[in-house]
């Protein structure tokens, strides 16, 4: 899937983390990538993670999956939606459909939540911490954009879903298949489906909160810390008042965490891995039989296409002219010499056909071998 008519350089700067866009079907051939059974199905299995949404009057029900198979014949007349996130790691024509957005960092792209909604259906009026791409696959979708919220926009009370309290629709437009609608975090919207069988693509992105980046780094520091790096204070003298903690004993103690805090090439290290952790963890994606770094060169040597796992997170950080730490599913690699060049395609490409000179290198291959057999790559995923 690419595109035919969309300016992302300007898009980037009129639009991105600034204000909605809506995109009249950019796209070289619209083709909907999957069908509504298909995402059915995906709902019903146990890895896959998904949330039915059924609407009475004005309240919305969310059921989580893995689903009966049956329930989709008890649904009544009211209108529903059928929510499966992460459906590019199992559909690789879905996964695709993230390859024209590689004009955003791979580490800052989520994954591709698929819906399906029957007539009327919808999530309701809410808004999303981060950007979407809603790309509509199949049938009709009246998108409405309201105002931009934050935590202190009254939310109605919902176990499950952060409902509106207050929705006010700024703009409204109808999509149809191949339509797309670019929604910057914070900003109100509310998409309803016109007609049965709607399909909708969110190309959803990551941006960590602060929170998030403390808590996920002093989480990960703290095991490699010790007991015996303390306060200290030999120079001690006495003071006026034994209530008072001295300004010195502050400027010591801020600077005991400053210092772990401002070591940036250590932060970097751990970003990278952090960030490409894999979203579902418990997923085991390793080959039913490992490779061998020779039998692998010789596929390789006959042309097969390495492909990344659509699950698979790939980045990496320049740390010298010539050093690079690639990450891959929340592990670090150094690479020097030719193996740079290698991580810099593996990055930039979905699929790689490995040139034959790369595989003059032993640490090429074993690389490739290594991230083989974790299930990061692999010859084949459909
Ligand atoms: C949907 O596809 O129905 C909901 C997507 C969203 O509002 O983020
Ligand atoms: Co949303």
């Amino acid at each position: 899937m690419q595109f035919k008519s969309f300016n992302t350089a300007a898009f980037l700067r009129d639009h991105w983390q600034k204000r909605p866009l809506l995109i009249r079907n950019p796209w070289q051939w619209w083709h909907n990538p999957l069908s509504p059974d298909e995402l059915a199905g995906l709902a019903c299995e146990d890895h896959v993670e998904s949330r039915l949404i059924t609407q009475s009057s004005d309240d919305w029900n969310a059921e989580h999956g893995p689903l009966p198979q049956t329930r989709f014949g008890e649904l009544g007349k009211s209108p529903w939606t059928l929510l499966v996130q992460a459906v590019d790691h199992h559909v690789p024509d879905v996964a695709a459909l993230i390859e024209p957005f590689r004009f955003i960092p791979n580490w800052r792209i989520d994954d591709v939540m698929v819906s399906y909604a029957s007539d009327g259906g919808g999530v309701g009026p809410h808004f999303d911490h981060y950007d979407v791409f809603l790309i509509q696959g199949l049938g009709q979708r009246r998108w409405q954009i309201g105002e931009m919220c934050d935590d202190q926009t009254a939310l109605r009370s919902h176990e499950d879903l952060l409902l509106l309290a207050n929705f006010d629709a700024a703009d409204e437009w109808i999509l149809d298949p191949g339509d797309m609608l670019y929604i910057p975090p914070g900003f109100a919207h509310n998409g309803i489906a016109v007609g049965e069988d709607c399909m909708t693509y969110s190309i959803g992105f990551r941006s960590p909160s602060r929170k998030e980046l403390i808590g996920n780094w002093c989480d990960d520091l703290l095991p490699e810390m010790t007991d015996d790096d303390r306060y200290r204070d030999p120079d001690l003298s006495i003071q006026q008042n034994p209530g008072e903690i001295s300004a010195s004993a502050i400027n010591r103690l801020h600077a005991m965490l400053m210092e772990q805090l401002t070591d940036q090439q250590a932060f970097a290290q751990w970003f990278g891995e952090y960030s490409s952790r894999p979203r579902y963890p418990e997923t085991d994606w390793r080959p039913q039989e490992p490779i061998e770094a020779e039998p692998l060169r010789e596929l390789l040597a006959a042309g097969h296409p390495l492909l990344r796992n659509p699950a698979s997170r790939f980045s990496f950080i320049r740390e010298e002219q010539n050093k690079l730490l690639l990450f891959v599913d929340g592990e670090s690699f150094v690479c020097q010499n030719a193996v740079i060049v290698l991580a810099e395609k593996l990055c930039a490409n979905d699929s790689l056909i490995v040139e034959s000179e790369w595989l003059k290198s032993d640490d090429i291959v074993a690389l490739l071998a290594e991230f083989y057999n974790r299930g990061s790559v692999a010859f084949d995923w459909s």
